[in-house]
């Protein structure tokens, strides 16, 4: 990373609301990514907070009978109780009643004034409640809000106004010139689409008469801020605009603004021109994510399929939790949230994988080496790759939160857990331990040590509080992992002591099946089986899936599995070898209109140069991974016997993007 520094926001949550995992990935996505600047020793600022004011504050205040300040004071210790309980390490937590953000507020509103950037005119057109949005009637979608498509009122009223429509064509060039500014692309797009209409200009004030619960514009009584402008503000005046300039000038620009796909107008349009208008340096980038959907439907209170993460994190842990967010959702996309996928993906990568792995290591190391750690002697080209693997899954970490696809960089890690298990399968310790030389042995042990030392700090800013626990496992004193040690191989000194041996991860046990009508999720309880319970180590015959046997015949599969899996036909544009690996070739292909990049171990069987044009089969769902610092989006179908293998092809001409069923 070459920033200076890193200051990064998340939306401030509107405290009518109770936390849901919306608000909870969000600020966690922060968290994770401020910790890893951290560790990579970049100065960090992270800020969240809360928006207190507006309509829909007043209304939840009005309904309980009691003032908004009463109100907002009530429930946002919901939002500081949840953080603290996921280990959120912000450094600031606004609230936009404090009277550091009013006083900027104000401030500025006068300042845009008094420079005529903000002008008093009659408004005559239409309001949504819900959005607090004004629309004219060319805007509107069949006589309802574009946006949420709930009615909206008639309104007339005289009101002050942002000239915000002089400055879109300076917007349009700056997004074009500055393609970080809005991520991902498609958001970028999104707002530039947008552009294309005429943009009006912005009513920044609500009259007191029908909103009072707002920050008093300063050159008028009647008036107070329209929300979103308070709101906005809180990424400024959090760090010292008009107050602290030594502290403005260290943090701001922001680094990202990350928010959800809904709140992309704001933050893209209206946010800009605010800033543009004080003449403040604009943020480097704003980043979208997708939305949480529960199964495959939206998260609403009338359905009731809220999740509430306060309740999921006390019966699942915080660490678990935060994996589960980070790992599931390809950052900018929609990802689905059910119990079930939760286990599955818990129980896959942490309690066989990762858990499974200390477990039976420690293990050993206690009956084979009493406890110490030992000292490796030479090393062959098992080994070699593993260390190569776990060094080199550091650098893909750097580079996929360059690129925000955390996903991708988990799932490097994730590999590496995997190829150690692989490892430790070829190597059985369990038999090196029978000959009178113990060097290999020993070779094996501390490698296998060494590679979790590299996983859990690559993990530490995900799951923290599980990977101090490792760490101290393995001996390790220092709290906080530096990304230098990371990449470095043998920082493990043998001669610890380690242990104490720890469930880190005990396996979760899905309850039946409930075949509650319409439920469909699988209900689930904590599990009490700690892996090494499960797991053979010493003599026997220990496995890297620790508690599941293969069956001895082929599996079957329910049709309804063979169906999550779209086969599609693709294109072949380009194919060309990956530097340093012989069996691998990087095809870009285009399925049906969508170009994607995938890794294909057929560089052994096929030239590059003869694949362009090919129509072949792929799996289109499958979820991404880095193959030696390679994307790959999907996987080729072949088929394969002895030493030939030939593409699985479709016959004649055929269009891309076909379903192969
Ligand atoms: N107060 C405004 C933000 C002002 S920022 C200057 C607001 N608050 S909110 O509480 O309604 O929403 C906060 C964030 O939660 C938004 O980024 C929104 O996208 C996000 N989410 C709400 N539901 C969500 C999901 N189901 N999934 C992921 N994020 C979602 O808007």
């Amino acid at each position: 990373m070459q920033n200076k520094k890193f200051y990064v926001t998340t939306p401030i949550y509107y405290v009518n609301d109770r936390p849901h995992i919306g608000h909870a990935y969000t600020t966690i996505l922060a968290d994770v990514l401020a910790r890893y600047h951290r560790l990579m020793k970049v100065p960090t600022y992270f800020l969240t907070g809360a928006d207190e004011h507006g309509q829909k504050v007043q209304q939840a205040a009005d309904k309980a009978g009691i003032s908004p300040q009463a109100h907002a004071d009530a429930t946002v210790v919901r939002f500081q109780e949840l953080w603290k309980k996921l280990e959120i390490t912000h450094d600031d937590f606004i609230r936009t009643t404090e009277s550091r953000h009013k006083v900027v507020v104000r401030k500025l509103f006068q300042d845009l004034y008094d420079r005529d950037e903000i002008y008093r005119a009659e408004y005559d057109g239409w309001y949504c409640v819900p959005c607090e949005r004004f629309f004219m009637e060319k805007d509107l979608d069949n006589g309802a809000c574009p946006d949420c498509k709930r009615p909206v009122d008639r309104i007339r009223e005289s009101n002050y106004f942002l000239r915000m429509s002089k400055y879109q064509d300076w917007l349009i060039q700056y997004i074009q010139d500055h393609p970080k500014f809005i991520q991902p692309d498609f958001r970028r797009n999104e707002t530039l689409g947008f552009l294309r209409k005429k943009l009006n200009d912005l009513c920044v004030s609500r009259p007191k008469s029908r909103l009072s619960w707002g920050i008093e514009l300063p050159f008028d009584k009647e008036f107070v801020a329209y929300v979103w402008c308070d709101a906005l503000t809180n990424y400024i005046s959090a760090v010292g605009y008009l107050s602290d300039d030594a502290m403005f000038r260290k943090w701001w620009p922001a680094s990202f603004h990350l928010i959800g796909k809904d709140i992309l107008t704001t933050h893209t349009v209206y946010w800009p021109i605010m800033l543009k208008a004080m003449g403040v340096e604009q943020p480097e980038s704003v980043f979208a994510h997708g939305w949480w959907l529960v199964g495959d439907a939206k998260m609403s209170k009338t359905t009731g399929n809220v999740v509430n993460p306060m309740e999921f994190v006390d019966q699942y842990g915080v660490d678990p939790f935060r994996y589960f967010l980070m790992a599931e959702m390809v950052l900018g996309q929609d990802a689905s949230f059910t119990e079930e996928a939760f286990i599955r993906r818990y129980n896959a990568d942490l309690a066989n994988d990762l858990g499974n792995m200390l477990s039976r290591l420690i293990k050993m190391i206690e009956s084979y080496a009493g406890g110490i750690l030992p000292a490796p002697g030479e090393s062959g080209d098992d080994e070699k790759q593993l260390r190569e693997a776990a060094v080199a899954a550091a650098g893909t970490m750097e580079r996929t939160l360059e690129g925000m696809r955390l996903d991708l960089g988990l799932g490097a890690v994730a590999n590496v857990v995997r190829e150690a298990n692989r490892y430790l399968e070829r190597k059985q310790p369990w038999t090196l331990a029978k000959q009178a030389d113990k060097t290999p042995l020993h070779t094996v042990l501390y490698h296998a040590a060494e590679t979790l030392r590299i996983v859990s700090g690559l993990l530490w800013p995900v799951m923290p509080g599980k990977m101090a626990d490792l760490r101290r496992t393995l001996g390790i004193v220092e709290e906080q992992p530096d990304i230098h040690s990371l990449k470095e191989w043998g920082k493990l000194k043998p001669g610890t002591k380690l242990g104490p041996m720890l469930a880190l991860f005990p396996r979760i046990m899905p309850a039946e099946k409930k075949e509650a009508a319409g439920e469909g999720i699988v209900a689930a309880q904590a599990g009490k089986t700690p892996p090494e319970t499960t797991a053979a180590a010493g003599g026997g015959a220990a496995r890297p899936g620790g508690t599941v046997v293969a069956p001895a015949g082929v599996a079957l599969v329910e049709y309804a599995d063979f169906q999550k899996i779209q086969l599609r036909t693709a294109r072949i544009l380009e194919a060309e070898k990956v530097a340093g690996a012989d069996k691998l070739l990087k095809l870009q292909i285009e399925i049906g209109g969508e170009k994607r990049q995938l890794v294909a171990g057929i560089a052994q069987y096929y030239d590059a140069a003869a694949l362009p044009g090919k129509t072949v089969v792929v799996v289109a769902n499958l979820k991404p991974a880095v193959i030696r610092g390679v994307e790959s989006n999907g996987m080729l179908l072949a088929a394969s016997a002895g030493k030939e293998l030939r593409l699985v092809t479709v016959e004649g001409e055929f269009p891309s993007g076909a379903v192969v069923k």
